[in-house]
């Protein structure tokens, strides 16, 4: 009742100033984690409206990411009328929990769990698709990405995440909740594609459904997150869908300079960006036509 009514007020404001505003609105949870969630509706909202739901980084809220400049989804949610869900996170240093076991299952309660029940009140309350509902995130942002497509494949279509690790890398043999973990970061945690394709499904045992296509970025010179996370997320990935490791097409220089796009098929796509650091920026036209909008 509090989130309708603080979103009946922000509406009524932003008719009155007309500018939409991002707003927090409490949303049925019944996962232990108590993210917030927070939604743009821009003005000139389409009917039956794709959904967005940007992931933010470590030492970021749902407030600051949507106001920095370099994150452009807002942008695109007033050019094009999807709408945009914007999770904060609850932990300490507002990384997102990608370690414990309550997280990286399909309903264990995490962070993974509450972003879920966002989408799904996107979806019942502000009438998304609920057949285009995309995910994309920066670093922490990126990581909790993978782990969304992972535990909850069944509510998601596409997925675009800079800068991450693959689902489970940041596991924790303590079952710490938010924990760094320094065999990941460092890029020495790697394991064979049907390792890592098996870590992902046993986010979601028995799941047979359809998944999220996955477009990877990740830059060369990333000091945070190793660049050798980026092959074994595409590992992880390409076995997942069960296509060949080798690129069935490769494109130099794109879609920037530097950059090359390596496609697996038409459900995983890596882009690796030669000598960007950590994390590389994210390019609102190549996400947006990665998700159809
Ligand atoms: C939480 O709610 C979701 C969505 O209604 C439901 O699918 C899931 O089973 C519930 N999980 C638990 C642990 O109650
Ligand atoms: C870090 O993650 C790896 C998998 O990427 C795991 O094998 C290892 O146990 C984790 N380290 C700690 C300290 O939890
Ligand atoms: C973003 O990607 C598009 C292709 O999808 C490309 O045309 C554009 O130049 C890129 N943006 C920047 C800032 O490089």
């Amino acid at each position: 009742m509090l989130g309708t009514t603080v979103l009946a007020t922000a509406l009524t404001a932003a008719s009155l100033a007309a500018g939409a505003a991002l707003t927090r609105v409490s949303y049925p949870n019944n996962a232990t984690s108590k993210a917030e969630m927070w939604i743009y509706v821009p003005d000139k909202v389409v009917d039956n409206p794709p959904v967005v739901i940007v992931i933010h980084s470590c030492q970021s809220t749902a407030q600051s990411y949507f106001r920095n400049s370099k994150i452009p989804w807002a942008k695109g949610s007033d050019k094009k009328g999807y709408i945009t869900v914007w999770p904060s996170s609850p932990n300490s240093g507002t990384c997102w929990d990608v370690s414990s076991k309550a997280s990286l299952r399909t309903n264990g309660g995490g962070d993974s769990q509450a972003i879920s029940n966002m989408i799904l009140y996107a979806i019942d309350h502000y009438k998304a698709n609920p057949a285009r509902v995309y995910v994309t995130g920066g670093s922490s942002g990126a990581m909790m990405s993978n782990v969304m497509a992972a535990t909850y494949p069944q509510l998601i279509s596409a997925v675009s995440l800079y800068s991450g690790v693959a689902a489970g890398c940041f596991v924790s043999s303590s079952g710490g909740v938010d924990a760094w973990n320094n065999s990941c970061s460092g890029g020495q945690s790697k394991a064979t594609p049907e390792a890592w394709g098996n870590v992902a499904r046993n986010m979601f045992p028995g799941y047979t459904g359809l998944r999220p296509k996955m477009q990877i970025w990740h830059g060369s010179a990333d000091g945070t997150l190793a660049p050798a996370n980026y092959q074994e997320e595409i590992k992880q990935w390409t076995n997942v869908f069960g296509v060949d490791q080798t690129p069935t097409s490769t494109v130099a220089n794109f879609p920037e300079r530097n950059y090359r796009t390596d496609n697996y098929g038409d459900h995983v796509q890596g882009i690796y960006a030669t000598g960007v650091g950590h994390s590389v920026p994210a390019n609102l036209t190549a996400s947006e036509e990665w998700f159809g909008l």
